[in-house]
C-alpha cells in the first residue's frame, strides 16, 4: 500500500472536551505519524473557504459557525493508506451510525458536532493540506 498524507482536524467540540491527546493517540497507535500540527481559531471565512465544496448544502452556514466556535487542531497524518485508515478510525459522519470504538462513536455529540474531519480522497487531501500548511511545515521522519 502506498504511503499517503491526509489532513485531520480535531474540531471545537473535541478540543473543548480536552480530547486532543486521546484522539492523536489513536492515529499513532494505528501506525500514522503526525508530520505537522497547529492549533488555531478559524474565522467564519476560514471555515467557509475550507468547506467551500459544501457551500450549497443546507447545513453550510451552521457548519461554518460551528467550525469557528472555538479552537481546532489541524494536523497532517502520514502512513500507508493514511486517507482510508483515518476515515476508518473516525467512523461514520453521524455518530449514531459510527461503529463502536471509532473516534466519532466515542467523542462526537451529533452529526454537526462530530469531533473530527479527515480528507476523503488523495486529491482532496492535497488541497486541504495546502489550505493550512506550507511545504516547509511538513516534517516527515525520513
Ligand atoms: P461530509 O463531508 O459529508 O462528512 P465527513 O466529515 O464525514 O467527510 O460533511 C462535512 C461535515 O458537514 C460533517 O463532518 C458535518 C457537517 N454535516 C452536517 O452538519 N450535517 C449533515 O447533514 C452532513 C451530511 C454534514
Amino acid at each position: 500500500m502506498a504511503v499517503e498524507r491526509t489532513l485531520s482536524i480535531i474540531k471545537p467540540d473535541a478540543v473543548k472536551k480536552n480530547a486532543i491527546g486521546a484522539i492523536l493517540s489513536r492515529f499513532e497507535q494505528a501506525g500514522l505519524q503526525v508530520i505537522a500540527a497547529r492549533m488555531l481559531q478559524l474565522s467564519a471565512a476560514d471555515a467557509g473557504g475550507f468547506y467551500a465544496v459544501h457551500k450549497d448544502r443546507p447545513f453550510y452556514g451552521e457548519l461554518c459557525a460551528f467550525m469557528s466556535s472555538g479552537p481546532v487542531l489541524v494536523s497532517v497524518l502520514e502512513g500507508e493508506g493514511a486517507i482510508a485508515k483515518n476515515r476508518e478510525l473516525m467512523g461514520a459522519t453521524n455518530p449514531k451510525d459510527a461503529a463502536p470504538g471509532t473516534i466519532r462513536a466515542d467523542f462526537a455529540e451529533s452529526i454537526d458536532a462530530n469531533a473530527v474531519h479527515g480528507s476523503d480522497s488523495a486529491e482532496t487531501a492535497a488541497w486541504e493540506i495546502a489550505y493550512f500548511f506550507s511545504k516547509r511545515e511538513l516534517c516527515p521522519r525520513s
